[in-house]
């Protein structure tokens, strides 16, 4: 079998390697997309709950780091959306990428200003029904893959979803390494995201404690939240997701939490953990791929090193060299 290596929408980027740093809200900073974009892959800016402003300082500071272009990850059930689209126009992005709703209110505008769009599906059905829309790619992501999850692994999901659309698949959930880049693209892929493994990146802006417990993490040590609340995230094991887990039954005996108490719970667990490394109450997301990674090094070390192991086992030549 021959890979091709065909994206036309990372050619028209100008990146030099297949590979994308998946949003992270509050990790996935200025600092850390720059530097992924820099180093020639197509980074993102995670932006979770937040308020236009927060999303302008951080596209600033990317900015202010790489003239390549970079994309800005949204979250479409946050109730600032309409503020952060608006940064996100002003500033002239040039990619974004959806996750938790349907984009396509905004398909038309976004396309307008030359932006490309690329949601975030966990199953065939919504990748269908996205390329229907419009959309210009999808992002395939797995349940492997730290934060909010779905039910379908990437093994299984990538080749179903590629057999069912004919726009780009960008795989994720699980890829650490050159075997799972590799991998990736013989189930069909035509490009990659990772969260993960650019945690601990030394550009990544995260806590150390954060790096330390990936770093530290074995294969079996993540867990996932909110599997009875029908709201699965992917943690690394701590005293909070473990009592979050435990108390889930009671929760649901309760009447439904509000919006401010969500935003409370996911993006306030995630700052704790991200900015103050709060070992206890912080929700640590990373994917089952923790258990692989262990060093901390340059995102461009990151890429070349994955690029390199990929294209060997290919068999095609790293023409990045
Ligand atoms: C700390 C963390 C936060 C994340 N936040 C978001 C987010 O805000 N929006 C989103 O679409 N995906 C989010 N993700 C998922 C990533 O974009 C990416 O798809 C995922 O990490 C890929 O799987 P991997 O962790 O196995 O590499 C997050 C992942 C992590 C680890």
């Amino acid at each position: 079998m021959t890979v091709e290596i065909n994206n036309p929408i990372f050619e028209k980027l100008g990146m030099k390697y297949p590979i994308v740093e998946g949003g992270m809200t509050w990790a996935g900073t200025g600092a850390l997309a720059a530097a992924v974009s820099e180093a020639g892959g197509l980074g993102f800016i995670g932006t979770g709950y937040w308020h236009g402003d927060d999303v302008r300082r951080e596209i600033k500071r990317a900015k202010a780091l790489t003239d390549k272009p970079f994309g800005v990850n949204v979250m479409l059930m946050s109730r600032h959306i309409r503020e952060v689209f608006d940064v996100i126009l002003e500033e002239g992005v040039k990619v974004v990428a959806t996750g938790a709703g349907d984009p396509s209110p905004f398909l038309d505008e976004l396309h307008a200003a030359g932006i490309t769009v690329m949601p975030v599906v966990p199953s065939v059905s919504l990748a269908k029904m996205m390329e229907r829309k419009g959309v210009d790619a999808v992002i395939a992501e797995g349940m492997e893959s730290g934060g909010h999850i779905g039910q379908m692994t990437t093994m299984t999901l990538i080749p179903q979803v590629v057999d069912a659309v004919s726009i780009p698949v960008i795989a994720a959930g699980g890829i650490g390494d050159g075997r799972g880049v590799a991998a990736a693209f013989m189930l069909g892929a035509s490009g990659v995201q990772m969260g993960t493994r650019f945690l601990t990146a030394t550009e990544s802006e995260v806590h150390e404690n954060f790096k330390k417990k990936i770093l530290k993490a074995r294969d079996i040590d993540t867990i996932v939240t909110g599997n009875l609340l029908g709201s699965r995230a992917r943690v690394l094991k701590n005293k909070m997701a473990k009592e979050f887990v435990k108390n889930e039954v009671n929760e649901l005996q309760k009447p439904k939490p509000d919006y401010e108490t969500i935003e409370k719970l996911e993006s306030g667990t995630l700052r704790a953990a991200v900015q103050e490394g709060d070992k206890d109450h912080g929700a640590f997301m990373a994917g089952q791929i923790s258990g692989l990674i262990k060093d901390e090094k340059p995102v461009a070390d990151i890429l070349s090193d994955i690029w390199a192991q990929a294209t060997d086992l290919m068999g095609i030549p790293d023409t990045t060299k």
